[in-house]
């Protein structure tokens, strides 16, 4: 990019007057691959994104000291001794805040403009904004009878909307300040949705909507239905790390601790990680648990009551949201890999898929058994990818949104489209999701 254009993002960004014209990924790019940026980019921007308005403070970079403060400012909030430490201990103020400092010194003299997306998928893609522009909408669910359902994470409530009308009602969860995050539907199509300040879940009756909330005991983060039982694991649980499972029949609640965590894990001494994440049971009825601080994908047999650890081949890698295909393989999206991993457990193989454009830090992976592809939702890229299993190519597709931060994604078993769920905290848009139907 010109310096002339640099600087006219960058006023027009601080005017903050018209959105930030470019993907997060642009402003990413500006920072040298390494274990820094990846620490980087796993403490700090799972909240919110990397982007003009960070990048710069005043109309001039942000300097090292201004960093520092902001630091420390963040691990106020969710530092690793906070009482939400979803940053690690492997990020040190003092030795971050220079980098960030030295490295973005020079912004405004930068060459290259926004990547092209590579092979174009078609789709349309329509976006619904949410009644709360400050609400985070953090996991969708598509009901059998085509309503999608949202969890409102700071509204408190669970969010339905009509495709096809874009009307969306409110149910209201019976327990103050719910905090619904992740919501997953039983065959049965009953609701179990996780609460996380109220460190339970819930469930709400398909036929007569009546709720009923089981305490879990730790703040979750995510959930899974399988083998008559619901499966939590708990966000900041480290030594050890819980998964509880409540048993549908009875009601009882049971904790189940995994292995110690790795040894290298330099968070050790810090009072850091790991960072449980994503949770998912696979068609053999094993539960898999993942880190995203931790490195590890863990998969535990509910029959004999044994874990086996899986390391991912890179360091710091970022294990998100991972799915499992109808063959048992889990496909990993490596955040601050710029990756897509596939497992096979039985070999202990991993494969890397390098995402088609730099820096789109992918978020969330859901399959879809019915076409054969992996649908790939990024934090950085504005854009959502679609791995072809067979030709091992991907398509991608950009979101009309810049800040769209997708957090979480669902495929509507009925009609393939794939539901995306924006999740930028703070967000530069007002709360929203998207419908994106492949043409
Ligand atoms: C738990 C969520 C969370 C995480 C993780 C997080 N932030 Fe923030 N960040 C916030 C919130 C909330 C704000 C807005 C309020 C504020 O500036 O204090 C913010 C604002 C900022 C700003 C803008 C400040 C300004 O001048 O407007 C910067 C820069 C920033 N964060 C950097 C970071 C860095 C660097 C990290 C990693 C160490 C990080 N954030 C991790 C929540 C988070």
């Amino acid at each position: 990019m010109p310096p002339f254009l640099a600087l006219l993002v960058l006023l027009i960004a601080q005017a903050g007057q018209v959105p930030d014209p470019l993907p997060s990924s642009w402003w990413l790019s500006r920072l040298p691959e390494g274990l820094m940026k990846r620490r980087f980019i796993l403490d700090c921007t799972g909240c919110h994104l990397f982007d003009a308005a960070r990048a710069f403070k005043d109309a001039a970079p942000r300097t090292a000291d201004r960093w520092r403060e902001d630091i420390l400012r963040m691990f106020s909030y969710a530092g690793p001794r906070s009482s939400f430490p979803v940053i690690s201990g492997e990020i040190d103020p003092d030795s971050a805040s220079q980098w960030l400092g030295e490295q973005l010194r020079s912004l405004s003299s930068v060459g290259a403009g926004p990547p092209a997306l590579p092979n174009r998928g078609r789709a349309e893609v329509r976006e619904y904004t949410l009644p709360g522009a400050t609400d985070l909408p953090h996991d969708v669910a598509v009901a059998s009878d085509g309503k999608v359902l949202i969890t409102g994470m700071f509204s408190h409530v669970i969010h339905s909307l009509d495709p096809e009308t874009g009307a969306m009602t409110q149910t209201a969860i019976p327990i103050d300040r719910a905090n619904p995050r992740a919501m997953e539907l039983d065959e049965d199509g009953n609701w179990w949705v996780l609460l996380g300040g109220p460190n339970s879940l819930a469930r709400r009756d398909a036929r007569t909507g009546a709720w009923t909330v089981y305490p879990v005991g730790m703040y979750g983060h995510s959930l899974a239905v399988g083998g008559g039982k619901v499966w939590v694991n708990g966000h900041f649980t480290r030594d050890p790390e819980l998964v509880s499972a409540l048993d549908i029949a009875s009601g009882k609640v049971s904790p189940i601790e995994s292995p110690p965590r790795h040894p290298t894990l330099a968070t050790a001494a810090h009072g850091g990680g790991p960072v449980p994440y994503e949770l998912r049971v696979a068609p053999d009825g094993r539960v898999w648990v993942g880190e995203l601080q931790g490195n590890r994908l863990l998969a535990f047999d509910p029959a004999r009551r044994t874990w086996e650890a899986f390391t991912m081949p890179a360091p710091l890698s970022g294990p998100r949201r991972f799915d499992i295909d109808r063959t048992g393989i889990l496909w990993i999206p490596a955040y601050s890999d710029n990756a897509l991993y596939r497992l096979d457990p039985g070999t202990g193989r991993f494969d890397r898929y390098e995402l088609p454009i730099a820096d789109a830090v992918p978020y969330v992976a859901r399959v879809d058994d019915r076409s054969g592809r992996v649908w790939v939702g990024t934090a950085a890229a504005d854009a959502v990818f679609a791995l072809d299993i067979a030709s091992r190519r991907y398509a991608s597709y950009p979101l009309p949104s810049r800040g769209a931060l997708v957090r979480h994604l669902a495929i509507d078993p009925k009609t393939r489209d794939v539901w995306l769920a924006y999740g930028a905290s703070p967000g530069r848009l007002s709360a929203r999701v998207a419908r994106l139907r492949p043409q």
